[in-house]
């Protein structure tokens, strides 16, 4: 069955016997979130500046887009002090069922809240909405389509007039053969977040590009058990592509944000606090396991800021 790369993916990640809906994301892909409490610690802090910023309300919204397996919220429960933690009113959005042992006071939820009145966070969510591929040919951009059982591909009729737009303001293709991952469905699924929120910030992290250094041939990948394999949309795999956080900002700005920082999350967690700083070696003298404690944590956060990995991921931030 030949499709649309965004049809195909819709249904090999969310369709009955989706991917999304058999697998668990931590058996097949690293993300920050799996990789270290570090993270955790770091929305921790950001939450509590939301918290002051709205003056410590009776309600305060944590909510996590894509939330996996629910961890992220778990350790900012844990982590965050009582005279937060109560105010907290935690929401995981996943289309995957509720996962076992999953603390009573996070709401489960398929979508989200009609309204969010402090911090909603997305780490690695918008490059796992479904979007679609065109190609550049002499007569001019072309949808890509796929076979869903094979993952060959041929290049099929022309585009509608609001890929058009999206695809001459955000990705330009410079020349025959250059592919394009049209974001739109990411814009318009981020500024849905946007526009929920009462008061506070959205937080995206994602892999991101520039519309200044897009990749020639697109970003779509697949992922399956650890591994990179060949993006076939049949269910077996993940299937990922790259974000165009700069395009979800403009959108995120369309519905309301009054603010917007776009950086690296290596920018984002030093500013939060995260160095990969080693503690001082005397600490190992007096204080043994606490030395190799902090040792721990310094090489969990040098992985979370490495340019090369964690840390070239682009952050999102909008304000309200
Ligand atoms: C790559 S995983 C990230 C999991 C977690 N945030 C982390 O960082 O480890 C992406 C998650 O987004 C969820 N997801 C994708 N699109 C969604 C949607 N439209 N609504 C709810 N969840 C969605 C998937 O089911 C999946 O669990």
């Amino acid at each position: 069955m030949w499709l649309t790369w965004r049809a195909a993916t819709e249904r090999a990640l969310y369709g009955e016997k989706g991917f999304y809906l058999r697998e668990r994301p931590s058996g097949h892909f690293r993300t920050s979130v799996s990789a270290s409490a570090v993270f955790a610690d770091a929305v921790l802090r950001v939450l509590s500046e939301v918290d002051a910023e709205l003056g410590h309300p009776a309600g305060l919204d944590l909510v996590d887009i894509g939330a996996g397996e629910g961890v992220l919220v778990t350790q900012v429960l844990a982590a965050a002090g009582p005279g937060l933690r109560d105010r907290l009113r935690v929401t995981a959005v996943d289309v995957s069922p509720r996962p076992p042992g999953l603390p009573e006071r996070v709401r489960w939820s398929r979508s989200l809240p009609a309204q969010i009145t402090g911090l909603a966070v997305a780490n690695e969510w918008l490059d796992n909405v479904p979007l679609d591929v065109v190609e550049q040919t002499p007569d001019g951009p072309r949808l890509v389509m796929v076979d869903v059982r094979t993952g060959e591909e041929r290049v099929d009729g022309p585009l509608r007039r609001a890929d058009l737009a999206w695809l001459e303001r955000w990705w330009p293709l410079p020349c025959v053969g250059a592919r394009a991952e049209i974001g739109r469905h990411r814009d318009e699924a981020w500024a849905s977040v946007v526009a929920r929120l009462t008061r506070g910030r959205a937080v995206a992290v994602d892999y991101a590009h520039p519309v200044d250094n897009r990749p020639l041939h697109g970003t779509l990948t697949g992922y399956r058990d650890g591994a990179v394999v060949p993006p076939v949309p049949d269910g077996s795999c993940d299937i990922t592509a790259h974000v165009a956080l700069d395009a979800c900002a403009e959108a995120g700005r369309r519905a309301g944000a009054i603010s917007t920082t776009l950086s690296t999350q290596r920018e984002a967690l030093r500013a939060l606090g995260v160095t990969g700083a080693r503690p001082p070696l005397e600490l190992a003298r007096t204080d043994p396991s606490g030395y190799l404690r902090a040792l721990a944590r310094a090489s969990e956060e040098a992985e979370l800021i490495d340019p090369a990995g964690l840390g070239g991921f682009g952050w999102l931030s909008q304000r309200r």
